[in-house]
């Protein structure tokens, strides 16, 4: 919840003002953290009227960000994925100016995609990266054109990210899936809010000069499918889902689905949570999921 990451941040720096792009479902989060402490946050969103949006940003339109949102901004976090052709959307229509900005920091959420299939194994941030994904081959190059454009920048490596609203609980609670199997699979994840504690902390260490590259901001327990999803039926009470093959079940998976499974490896969070001193909020999905569920429950 978001007062438990309140509860452990440290107060931004004084007269922050932190522009996001990208108000989604974790950039949100982060705004909210964020303005809670004490920072001023601009959000943007495709669609103006949607809930969250500062401002309107959308890359396949022609309208121009207005000078004021840039003005006096100090972090910058980018929350957009590349487009299909491979260009970041962000950079693409604001570059020139981003380049230019006296940024304190700023971060881009990428994925672990960028690694590319380790069997199983766990992954650093020095691990090497061999996406095989299109969508990851499109993300490391989005990675390097952020690192390339001069601003004092971390890429933040995330896994599969869950939160109240968009979790197991939902998934085992429409009632359409089984649970896949397939021998060995593991899958890591991150809870909003400890991509949004994550962020905090690393803005403050970034603010001391301890500055790493890149950051995965993942939980410590890399686990199956089956475990997850028995889990949330088991918190809400509702029968445990089939177990299916992976043989079976991949005949009706979509291209996007399959590919999650084509890929197996275990994302590691030793710099960010032994090197630089975060603490998880939800140091598992188990965790995570009760959280999820008392969200959900008073909402
Ligand atoms: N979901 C995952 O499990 C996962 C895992 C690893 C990494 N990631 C990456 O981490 C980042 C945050 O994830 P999320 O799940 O919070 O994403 P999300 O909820 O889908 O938010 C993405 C944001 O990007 C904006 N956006 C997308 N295309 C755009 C464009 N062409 N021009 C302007 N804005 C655009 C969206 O605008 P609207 O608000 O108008 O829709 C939205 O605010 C994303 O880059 C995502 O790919 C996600």
């Amino acid at each position: 919840m978001l007062r438990e990451v309140v509860k452990q941040s440290a107060s931004l720096p004084s007269n922050s003002k932190i522009l996001i792009f990208g108000g989604g479902f974790s950039g949100q989060h982060i705004a909210n953290a964020a303005r809670q402490l004490g920072a001023e946050v601009l959000c943007s969103r495709r669609d103006p009227t949607k809930k969250g949006a500062d401002f309107a940003f959308d890359s396949a339109s022609k309208t121009v960000i207005s000078d004021k949102h840039f003005h006096g901004v100090t972090h910058l976090i980018s929350c957009v994925p590349p487009a299909k052709n491979g260009e970041d959307p962000v950079l693409k229509k604001c570059g020139h100016i981003i380049k230019n900005m006296p940024l304190k920091w700023a971060g881009y959420l990428s994925t672990t995609g960028v690694y590319g299939d380790y069997k199983g194994g766990w992954v650093t941030e020095e691990s090497d990266v061999h996406p095989s994904q299109n969508r990851s081959i499109r993300r490391l190059a989005c990675e390097q054109k952020w690192e390339a454009l001069g601003v004092p920048i971390q890429i933040l490596r995330l896994p599969g990210i869950y939160g109240p609203g968009r979790s197991a609980l939902e998934a085992v609670a429409s009632q359409r899936n089984s649970m896949v199997y397939k021998p060995g699979q593991v899958f890591s994840r991150i809870h909003i809010d400890d991509i949004a504690g994550a962020i905090i902390h690393l803005i403050n260490l970034f603010s001391k000069d301890i500055c790493p590259r890149i950051i995965n901001i993942s939980d410590s327990l890399p686990a199956t499918n089956i475990e997850v999803l028995s889990c949330a039926a088991n918190l809400l009470d509702i029968p445990i889902p089939n177990i299916e093959s992976f043989e079976s079940a991949s005949k009706n998976m979509s291209p996007m689905a399959l590919s999650f499974w084509q890929e197996n490896r275990k994302v590691s969070n030793h710099k960010l949570c032994n090197d630089l001193g975060y603490k998880l909020i939800h140091t598992d999905y188990r965790d995570g999921l009760k959280d999820c569920l008392m969200s959900n429950q008073s909402n």
